[in-house]
């Protein structure tokens, strides 16, 4: 059953931790992501733990794999049930990331998943910056047979390319769509799809934003989403 993850984008603690307490019990995942982990750091994650979330602590690490070790260390320290690294670092910083997540798990505690970013979800095919023969959906299904060679759990991906990824790296290698649009709508995101056509494709877990957090109702619109998925409530 893929699961709802709300992606807190706040520039403070306060509204976000205000939007948490109300979708605390709908909702079992949260995802801090750049902008309020620079803003709050550490101790909004414990937060969040606190109120009974999972956390997907999205910062998209891209570095030297002895920087990606300490930063996947550090997060698996923070208690951070959901990571992610880009796979466009390549193996040995992958491979540095899952050192890192092992040397942070404390004994008894369970690790972190560890996904690669495959491409935004954000870019259509011209906005890559290079031509790649496909496009972005042939590009992240390329990336993501590479994550799943360097051994990470999963990628991060459009709900377009994820039935092609589960085809091409298998069930149990995660796929976490972000781009999740009920109907339509325009905004800065590209490879979009609907709750519904994101399950239908095999995603794992589903990535929503302001479709939550901007509705006049938020509950509401985390329950309609969680109907849509086949979730609900
Ligand atoms: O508001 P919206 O539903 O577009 O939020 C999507 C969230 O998922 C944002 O926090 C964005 O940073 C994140 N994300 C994404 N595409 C990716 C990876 C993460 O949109 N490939």
């Amino acid at each position: 059953m893929a699961e709802l993850v709300v992606a807190l984008d706040y520039p403070e603690a306060a509204p976000a931790l205000d939007m948490a307490r109300r979708l605390a019990g709908t909702v079992p995942w949260v995802k801090v992501g750049l902008e309020l982990f620079t803003a709050e750091g550490p101790a909004l994650v414990a937060a969040l733990k606190d109120l009974g979330f999972k956390v997907f602590l999205d910062l998209k690490f891209l570095d030297i794999p002895n920087t990606v070790r300490g930063a996947v260390r550090s997060a698996a320290r923070l208690g951070a049930d959901m990571v992610n690294i880009h796979v466009l670092g390549g193996a040995r910083m992958a491979e540095a990331a899952l050192e890192g997540r092992d040397a942070g798990t404390g004994p008894g505690a369970t690790r972190p998943l560890l996904l690669g970013v495959t491409v935004l979800t954000s870019m259509a095919d011209a906005d890559l910056p290079v031509d790649y023969p496909g496009g972005a959906g042939a590009l992240a299904l390329e990336l993501a047979r590479r994550a799943r060679g360097y051994y990470l759990d999963g990628v991060v991906c459009s709900g377009l390319e994820a039935a092609r990824i589960k085809a091409a790296c298998g069930t149990d290698f995660r796929c976490l769509t972000p781009g999740i649009r009920p109907a339509g709508g325009s905004d800065d995101q590209r490879r979009t799809v609907t709750p519904a056509q994101a399950v239908a494709a095999g995603a794992d877990y589903l990535v929503a934003g302001r479709p939550v957090t901007q509705a006049p109702d938020p509950v509401g619109a985390a329950r309609e989403l969680l109907r849509d998925m086949g979730a609900g409530n």
